[in-house]
């Protein structure tokens, strides 16, 4: 029914097309045109050419083109061509021409002095003209193709846009970007914001939502969530459909979900698998990580895959979960650098999994297997020790690390550290650490503590969140995630006699934004620009994924947020759009929330009702390189660009080698041998006489490996 309504207004559009240009010889014309043009390259002084000759029909227009000199020099010289040329195409226009131009006599300039009523031209400009005149013919033919290809566009976008491509107006509200707030209009259509500004010019019919001076806030971005992680079989409540509904009901528009291939799993299959499945549920735009589970020479050719052709530039390593996930260092560098190479930004699991391994076992020894286990066979420091080597991998490597789950003072701490000493490195704390604490592992009700376990786990330290909240206030972190996964009791319930069995992973992705809010700038700590840089900008920025998104700007995506900075909520399980049936926030108060959310310019949450429609998000690919990451990164470790130095050069006369043969003479680059120094290392001295070694064969050459000042070992030298 609405398709054949839509079919029908094409085939109006394109019958008042014909009518407009008249007949079957325009029509020819019109397919020469296009032809020609395909052959042609365009140039924006076309357009002004072919509108003024189509024009010319027009009394009104004509009058307002001959008052433009530029334009009638190109539109009476336009004419010199096809006259000449093709005298029949263009009857009507020619008529036109004659009638406003008098009588033209096939010199431009002598033309031009015969325009009607117009007696005071500027000099005429004959190098103008001259360009002009190259391909005068070829440019009034372009005309044609944008008659074809307009009405051609336009039916096809009516066919294929979504149901509800709707123009909206946000009248009166505050807009806030990640740089600056201002008063202003914003007004969308086909899912894009097309206007911002003050007393705009909208088209009649168009709906109108009043912000009432509320903030208008570009849609969160939560770039952890995993909502296909797989365990033991089992997968999250929370799914795709019901992870975004979450996701949208706290004013989060897109999200970048983690695919999480088991090892020995083709990361390309996981990726598809993944994607097929956002595809048919997802109810917000969303974008994909890729976890890396072990490093091989086949995992390279995917990665590349990955990023050239997939649209992935984010992929995840793990420095923990021995004997599964875990890389060693040495892979780790090699991930790095190979990443590195690919433009794409590294996403670490920081923590000591060799250590995590030993204290399990230990603790496990001692005869504790509740969800206190969990924190204490993960201290604070196993995750601040390996924060501070993935930072050092990245310096060395010269690549950008993103830390996800900053859970602990001491993570962030070093994160800190590391940037104010020049290391590109981004922190990502998540709801869970901004908002709660871990004393809950040792609550006496085993389901609500087994609900907090994550890794890294919570920290014990009340102080935690004001801490972390501090730093992202700031700029010290950069991007709040949720690393919403969220079990089922029962799906904990796996490891209810062993805490190293119970699935990983909290609520958090629709009370993300609002805790911000709360945690933040309620309390004075944040300004609204940061709570945006945070919430959605920086995220944008890292993943390449701005300005489409991030920001309330003229092209850039309708993921629109009004956020009520004084609604008040409490958390519950009861309320919540998240399927788990334990939220770790309940009870918690709230200030701070989304009063509509608008997802590819639909309004999809309004008044506490959500109207999210399963399947409608897309998939956003992204490319590698992202300049926030990237930029810097680039003009390090560079060589010195310099002229070559063509002065004399010292013969060197090549030199008898040392006694001991050198090693390293084997791997010196240049070929010259340096003039010999002394080397300590190497001693020819000897005693004479009988000693109380010669029956101990003698090695030949022996390399010591001596730093300075220590760990010379006189008595091996041979
Ligand atoms: C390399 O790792 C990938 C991803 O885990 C896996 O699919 C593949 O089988 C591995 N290849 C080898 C040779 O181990
Ligand atoms: C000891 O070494 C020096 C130079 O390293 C060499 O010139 C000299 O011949 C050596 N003496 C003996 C006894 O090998
Ligand atoms: C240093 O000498 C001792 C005793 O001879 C020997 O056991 C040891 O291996 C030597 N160490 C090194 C680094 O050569």
């Amino acid at each position: 029914m609405y398709v054949w309504a839509r079919v029908c207004v094409c085939v109006c559009v394109c019958v008042c097309v014909c009518v407009c240009v008249r007949g079957v010889r325009a029509l020819a014309t019109v397919a020469v045109g296009a032809w020609k043009t395909l052959k042609t390259r365009a140039r924006t002084h076309r357009i002004v050419t072919c509108l003024s000759r189509c024009a010319l029909r027009d009394a009104a227009v004509r009058r307002r083109i001959h008052r433009s000199p530029s334009l009638s020099l190109s539109l009476y010289h336009t004419h010199t061509h096809t006259r000449k040329q093709k005298p029949t195409h263009f009857r009507g226009s020619q008529r036109g021409a004659e009638r406003g131009a008098g009588r033209w006599t096939g010199d431009c300039e002598h033309v031009w002095d015969q325009l009607p009523g117009e007696e005071q031209h500027p000099p005429f400009d004959g190098k103008r003209l001259g360009l002009v005149s190259g391909a005068g013919r070829r440019r009034c033919m372009r005309l044609c193709p944008l008659l074809l290809f307009l009405p051609l566009s336009l039916s096809l976008s009516l066919l294929t846009a979504p149901l509800q491509s709707e123009r909206l107006l946000i009248k009166g509200g505050r807009v806030v970007n990640d740089d600056q707030s201002l008063y202003a209009d914003v007004y969308i259509e086909d899912g894009l914001i097309k206007q911002v500004g003050e007393n705009l010019v909208v088209p009649g019919g168009v709906k109108v939502i009043e912000a009432n001076g509320l903030m208008v806030i570009p849609g969160g971005i939560d770039v952890n969530t995993c909502l296909m992680k797989p365990y033991l079989g089992t997968q999250p409540v929370d799914d795709f459909l019901q992870g975004t509904k979450a996701a949208l009901a706290g004013g989060t528009t897109m999200i970048i979900d983690h695919v999480t291939p088991q090892p020995e799993d083709s990361l390309l299959e996981a990726f598809e698998h993944w994607q097929e499945a956002a595809d048919k549920k997802a109810c917000c735009d969303y974008s994909l990580h890729v976890d890396i589970p072990q490093w091989n020479d086949t995992v390279k050719d995917e990665l590349e895959l990955l990023v050239q052709e997939k649209g992935i530039n984010s992929f995840q390593v793990f420095m923990a979960y021995k004997d599964l996930y875990q890389m060693t260092d040495s892979q780790l560098y090699e991930a790095f650098s190979f990443l590195k190479q690919l433009g794409a930004v590294v996403l670490v699991h920081a923590e000591n999994g060799d250590l995590i391994a030993q204290e399990q076992r230990k603790i496990l020894g001692m005869g504790i297997t509740g969800p206190e286990g969990h924190p204490l066979s993960r201290p604070e420091e196993l995750e601040a020790e390996a924060v501070f080597r993935a930072i050092t991998l990245g310096n060395r490597v010269n690549c950008p690390v993103y830390i996800t789950k900053v859970m602990s003072k001491s993570a962030a701490d070093t994160i800190t550290q590391a940037r104010r000493k020049g290391s590109v490195v981004f922190g990502e704390p998540i709801t869970a650490s901004l908002a709660t604490d871990g004393s809950h592992y040792w609550s006496k009700n085993w389901a609500k503590a087994a609900a907090y376990v994550t890794s890294p786990p919570l920290s014990p330290d009340p102080t935690t969140p004001d801490h972390l909240h501090t730093l992202l206030s700031c700029g010290d972190l950069q991007v709040v995630g949720s690393a919403h996964c969220a079990y089922s009791t029962s799906q904990k319930a796996i490891g209810k006699e062993d805490f190293t069995l119970i699935p990983e992973g909290t609520n958090g992705v629709e009370e993300r934004m609002g805790f911000i809010w709360d945690k933040s700038v309620a309390m004075g700590k944040m300004d609204e620009n940061q709570f945006v840089a945070v919430t959605s900008t920086n995220a944008a920025k890292i993943f390449n994924l701005y300005p489409r998104k991030g920001r309330i700007a003229v092209g850039s995506d309708a993921d629109i947020v009004i956020w009520d900075p004084d609604s008040v909520k409490t958390i519950t399980a009861k309320l919540q759009q998240s399927a788990s049936e334990y939220n770790i926030f309940e009870g918690l108060e709230c200030r701070g929330g989304p009063a509509l959310v608008m997802s590819q310019g639909r309004v999809v949450y309004e008044d506490g009702k959500l109207q999210a429609q399963q399947g409608t998000g897309r998939f956003i690919p992204r490319k590698p390189f992202p300049d926030y990451a990237y930029q810097r990164v680039k003009f390090r470790n560079q060589g010195v660009t310099r002229g070559i130095y063509d002065g004399p050069v010292y013969d060197v006369v090549p030199t008898p080698k040392y006694i001991t043969p050198a090693p390293s003479a084997k791997t010196s680059p240049t070929s010259h041998q340096p003039p010999p120094i002394r080397n300590l290392h190497q001693s020819n001295f000897s005693l004479s006489g009988a000693q109380i070694d010669d029956n101990i064969p003698r090695r030949s050459g022996h390399r010591i490996v001596a730093p300075p000042g220590g760990r010379s070992n006189i008595t091996s030298l041979g």
